[in-house]
């Protein structure tokens, strides 16, 4: 585990320090993350409505399907989606706050648990226990809450 976590915020510290996301324009990252972010948010809403809510009958293959997805984007190294030039006081039509990068330790530490929790919740999801993904749904959920409260704009 200690590993990973080291392993993991050296590879996002890198990919933010690498020239790979200026390969990319600033509205393609902009775009890019916000439809990852939404794209996520959808599959957790399909998690919460089945196994928090219980307003939809429990499927454990969408469960599943959802957690794997939601685990894809936090895997997929969305730190090169994130320059400079792309936070609020510098690019338009986004909402991420420039103290972002004044922070990229604390960056690094969110995004490092926001991959573990998706992950576990991916293994839990896989086991098909309603109150273990109902459990691991809220840890995962905890980890988008802290970096919209550090970093996002309201
Ligand atoms: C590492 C930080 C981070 C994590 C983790 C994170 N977000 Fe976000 N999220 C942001 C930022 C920054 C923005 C604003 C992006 C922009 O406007 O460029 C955002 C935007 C969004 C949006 C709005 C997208 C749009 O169309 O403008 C949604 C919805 C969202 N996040 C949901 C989630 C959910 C659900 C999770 C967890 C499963 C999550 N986010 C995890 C940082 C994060």
């Amino acid at each position: 585990m200690k590993k990973t976590t080291v392993l993991s915020a050296a590879l996002l510290a890198s990919a933010l320090a690498m020239p790979a996301a200026a390969q990319m324009s600033v509205e393609d990252q902009i775009e890019t993350r916000q439809s990852a972010y939404q794209f996520a948010a959808w599959n957790m809403g399909k998690i919460k409505a089945q196994a928090v809510d219980e307003e939809v009958e429990y499927d454990e293959k969408q469960i599943a399907a959802a957690a794997n997805a939601i685990a894809a984007v936090a895997n997929s190294g969305m730190g090169t989606l994130y320059s400079r030039d792309s936070a609020n006081d510098r690019a338009d039509d986004t909402r991420l706050k420039p103290n972002f990068f004044d922070e990229l330790d604390k960056v690094q530490e969110i995004a490092v648990s926001f991959a573990q929790e998706s992950s576990k919740l991916q293994e839990i999801a896989a086991s098909g226990d309603k109150a273990a993904v109902a459990r691991q749904f809220a840890k995962v959920g905890e980890t988008c809450k802290n970096c919209h409260d550090n970093f996002r704009a309201e």
